[in-house]
């Protein structure tokens, strides 16, 4: 209640400086219409050359993990501090990608989450069941045990907000049914207020997975449906507008 939606795109693996120019037309764009937060999360390499870029400007800027400590023998990693450094207001942490590519557990990316709070970042932690998990009727206990064991204690809707992006649909152009979002996100908000109380009515609960201009305002009107984590669709400044067009 009363708290604006977010659409936030996730360039994953892919930009290079070249990108600066897809990321001006989005400003450009979104200084004319917004009926929502956004947010960009771009590799670390180009944080702080599009946070340049972006000012105080309508979009915001994000990273896509950190490490859970604040600095040290870490070779490759990033912490949530250097992010908040180069221009980052949140970090995206347990993408599923993460998750498989890293074998990250909930209780690391819960670690990471603190580490994000403690350098003054928004969590946007991701949750999401396989297409085996969802075969064998285990999607809802799956991503409520994520939520529950990668979320710390003490989340407010200023320091969180959840993604739930099944596996299946990210990247595949394939979406679950309305209704199946619908149970889901409902399942996740009893899950915020049992825990949070009151703060958990306003945490954001954002949709992710093959996003699209063309099915974002079906899928944004969906009952606890509070934005979009976009994937591919978030390369290219007339997509990620036309999905924040939905609102
Ligand atoms: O973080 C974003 C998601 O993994 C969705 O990716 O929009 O390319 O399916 P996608």
């Amino acid at each position: 209640p009363g708290v604006r939606p977010l659409v936030a795109g996730n360039w994953k693996m892919n930009g290079l400086r070249g990108s600066e120019r897809e990321f001006e037309a989005m400003l450009e764009r979104a200084r004319a219409d917004r009926g929502a937060d956004l947010m960009i999360c771009p590799p670390a390499t180009l944080l702080m050359r599009l946070s340049a870029i972006a000012g105080n400007g309508p979009i915001a800027l994000g990273g896509q993990d950190c490490h859970a400590e604040v600095s040290g023998a870490h070779t490759g990693d990033l912490s949530a501090e250097m992010l908040a450094d180069a221009g980052a207001t949140a970090v995206i942490l347990g993408h599923s990608e993460r998750r498989q590519d890293h074998g990250e557990t909930s209780a690391q990316v819960a670690a990471k989450v603190e580490a994000a709070w403690r350098a003054g970042l928004t969590a946007i932690v991701c949750v999401g069941e396989t297409e085996a998990e969802r075969d064998e009727g285990r999607a809802v206990e799956v991503v409520l045990g994520q939520l529950q064991g990668s979320v710390p204690e003490g989340a407010t809707h200023e320091t969180l907000v959840v993604a739930y992006e099944p596996v299946w649909a990210i990247g595949t152009g394939r979406t679950p049914t309305a209704e199946d979002v619908r149970e889901m996100h409902s399942r996740q908000r009893e899950g915020l207020k049992a825990r949070f109380g009151k703060a958990g009515e306003a945490i954001r609960i954002l949709y992710g997975g093959s996003v699209k201009p063309a099915n974002a305002a079906e899928l944004m009107a969906i009952a606890n449906v509070d934005g979009a984590l976009v994937g591919g669709a978030s390369l290219k400044a007339d997509d990620f507008m036309g999905i924040a067009a939905a609102y």
